[in-house]
């Protein structure tokens, strides 16, 4: 019913609007706007490079997952699925896809920032097999990643990462 494919050109028009749609879920005040959503630029280089999944119902997509690779890992650069198709299982679908990517191209693991409290967010992510770093442990990027959403008034932040068994 669900399906997991790379991008293809022609879905990319419609990702931005699903990051907005996916966006009700979150809490008044807790993102700085609803609206600031993952640049063009960002998704068609992702998709060059492979890292940008979909989830399709039907053929239509209604979510994705856009990654990036970098020191030997993967990051989870953003994820969402649209509401009318959440809590069924297509979020874990993706992360486990990029799990996968990650593996067939022999990485160390998949890192992400999150909400701490919010249950799609750290606890979902805890529950498919993600832990959360401690400060001593945060790489460049994800203290730089997490220092930026700080600086954009974005509390209760955490990095995780997915270890991939050499
Ligand atoms: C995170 C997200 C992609 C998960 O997608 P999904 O298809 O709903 O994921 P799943 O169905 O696999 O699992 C969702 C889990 O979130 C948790 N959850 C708890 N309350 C929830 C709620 N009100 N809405 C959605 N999920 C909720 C549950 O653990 C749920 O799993 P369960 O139904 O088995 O209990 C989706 O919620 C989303 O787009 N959120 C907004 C954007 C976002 O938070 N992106 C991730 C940022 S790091």
């Amino acid at each position: 019913m669900y399906q997991v494919r790379l991008a293809i050109l022609t879905d990319l028009d419609l990702l931005q609007d699903i990051e907005r749609a996916a966006s009700v879920l979150f809490p008044a005040g807790r993102l700085p706007d609803s609206d600031d959503v993952m640049p063009m630029s960002e998704l068609e280089a992702a998709n060059r490079d492979r890292l940008l999944l979909v989830s399709l119902r039907d053929e239509g997509v209604i979510g994705f997952a856009m990654s990036k690779e970098y020191d030997g890992l993967l990051h989870l650069a953003v994820m969402a699925v649209h509401p009318d198709h959440g809590k069924r299982g297509v979020g874990s679908k993706l992360v486990q896809g990029v799990i996968e990517q990650a593996k067939r191209r022999q990485l160390r693991g998949v890192t992400l920032t999150t909400f701490r409290d919010l249950p799609w967010n750290a606890p979902f992510y805890g529950k498919l097999g993600f832990r959360t770093l401690s400060d001593s442990e945060l790489s460049f990027m994800l203290r730089e990643t997490l220092g930026k959403e700080e600086s954009l008034g974005m509390t209760e932040r955490v990095a995780m990462l997915y270890s991939i068994a050499a």
